[in-house]
């Protein structure tokens, strides 16, 4: 008979300790440590399927089929631009998102493009209700199988039956692997059933998506690990209250982890957007001091946003409000410190806020220059020419700095109609885009001056 034992598993990093504490001796995290269950390798096994795997025999690198593992396209344009192509057969890709952003509706409407079977595993919401959801956005075909099953074993019953060429678990915190003895969602449940998953998936040569859902703070709810045992961990991302979803890589075993998917939720679900530069900016007001548009740069993907900036005299006069949206906090008062120092603006006594328009989030410091910009525009109450782009690192001596790629930035804003571009000395030299009047700069200061805000 084997003997299991109790012990604390931090659902962090995943350490496991016989005693519960109130922070994980392992990583450092407060509060993470859930009981689970461990025993012999050999109970681990029985309890993960780990057993089922054949022992691996080492073979000569260039020997090895590699024809199996190109990537399948999942008839879903932003998806694969994100996953490089499409798919890889016994590839186990992970969903993370907030609850109620459209994972599930994302996944629906995969189905619907994908061409093959395909057998979707409902353990959150009844078959009838996904099947509303499926009419709804069209995806009612005959190769697409459902079923409503929350136990593993019948999940693995119902792939042997149907023989899907791609399955969907909704979700890997609801589904339960009997053997284990412990609740779904629990550290040990979802890391079992993911490894079992994991395992299938490799066995048969089938791609499997696992929806998980993220805690307030944004990380995976369960344990770390489950990241490990993955391939790919795709997260869903955006305001509940636009319309944008943003779908990156976090993890991706095929390929980068660069690029960036968008869509746009809408009444008959997620459409892709492949012009997002011009969605950003359907809005835009221009001629509003504290507005500039910044060429920016997502993995490859070149995106025009709008960064705006508003100062206020503060009431307080005591450490005023700063609120920094989409842009770093960090970022803004290191700029704000520059612009005092090395161009003459003093914002030390004012509220300043700065956000990025749509829900993006500013992530590279390309957009340095447009923030600064924003700012003293703002402050200044001189609004920026409509047709003007910035991009450029800004360096704590107030010095310029090339921001990657600054061409295809460049291209994009040509394409939208964008004719001068303020950008640092450095990138001038060998750029040349046809529509756009280069203004190199050198310094913070001078930037200011060539915009028209010279404070001086
Ligand atoms: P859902 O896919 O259920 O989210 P998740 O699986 O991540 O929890 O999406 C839920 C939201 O999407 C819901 O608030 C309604 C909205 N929605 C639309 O706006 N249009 C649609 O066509 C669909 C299916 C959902
Ligand atoms: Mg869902």
């Amino acid at each position: 008979m084997v003997k299991l034992r109790t012990v604390y598993r931090c659902t962090d990093c995943g350490a496991a300790t016989p005693k519960w504490a109130g922070r994980c001796g392992s990583c450092g995290s407060w509060n993470s440590l859930v009981e689970d269950v461990e025993g012999d390798d050999e109970i681990i096994s029985i309890a993960t399927g780990m057993a089922l795997v054949p022992a691996g025999i080492p073979k000569p690198i260039d020997s090895l089929d590699v024809t199996i593992s190109e990537p399948q396209t999942t008839g879903v344009e932003e998806l694969d631009r994100v996953l490089g192509g499409g798919l890889v057969p016994g590839s186990v890709t992970l969903l993370g998102g907030e609850p109620g952003i459209g994972k599930s509706t994302l996944l629906l409407q995969l189905l619907a493009a994908w061409s093959g079977r395909t057998l979707y595993v409902t353990a959150e919401e009844s078959a009838q209700q996904v099947h509303m959801r499926a009419e709804r956005l069209n995806a009612i075909k005959p190769d697409l199988w459902l079923v409503a099953e929350m136990s593993l074993n019948n999940i693995i019953k119902s792939i042997d039956q149907v023989e899907p060429q791609l399955v969907i678990i909704d979700s890997i915190q609801a589904i339960a692997d009997p053997l284990l003895n412990s609740a779904p969602g629990s550290v040990s449940q979802v890391r079992g059933c993911a490894h079992r998953l994991v395992q299938e998936a490799k066995a048969r040569d089938l791609p499997i998506i696992l929806v998980g859902h993220v805690t307030k703070d944004g990380g995976l709810a369960g344990p770390r690990v489950l990241e490990h045992v993955v391939d790919t961990v795709l997260s869903f991302e955006g305001e509940r209250h636009h319309a944008l979803r943003l779908l990156r890589a976090v993890k991706h075993r095929f390929g980068s982890t660069n690029e960036l998917g968008l869509f746009e939720m809408t009444e008959m679900g997620l459409r892709s957007v492949p012009d997002a530069s011009k969605l950003f900016l359907a809005d835009r007001r221009a001629g509003v001091p504290g507005s500039i548009v910044v060429p920016t740069l997502e993995g490859h993907r070149p995106l025009l946003v709008e960064v705006q900036a508003l100062t206020n005299l503060s009431p307080s006069h005591v450490s005023p409000r700063r609120s920094a949206q989409g842009v770093d906090s960090g970022r803004l008062a290191m700029l704000l410190a520059v612009l005092e120092r090395r161009a003459n603006v003093n914002l030390s006594q004012h509220e300043v806020f700065a956000s990025v328009v749509g829900g993006v989030k500013l992530g590279e410091p390309g957009a340095d220059l447009g923030l600064c910009l924003a700012l003293v525009s703002a402050s200044t109450d001189r609004p920026l020419a409509e047709n003007l782009v910035a991009c450029g690192e800004v360096g704590l001596a107030g010095e310029l700095r090339q921001a990657s790629n600054t061409a295809r930035r460049l291209g994009e804003a040509a394409r939208l109609g964008f004719t001068r571009a303020i950008i640092p000395a450095s990138s001038a030299v060998d750029i040349n885009i046809s529509g756009i009047k280069l203004q190199p700069a050198h310094t913070v200061a001078e930037a200011l001056a060539l915009a028209g805000l010279s404070i001086n």
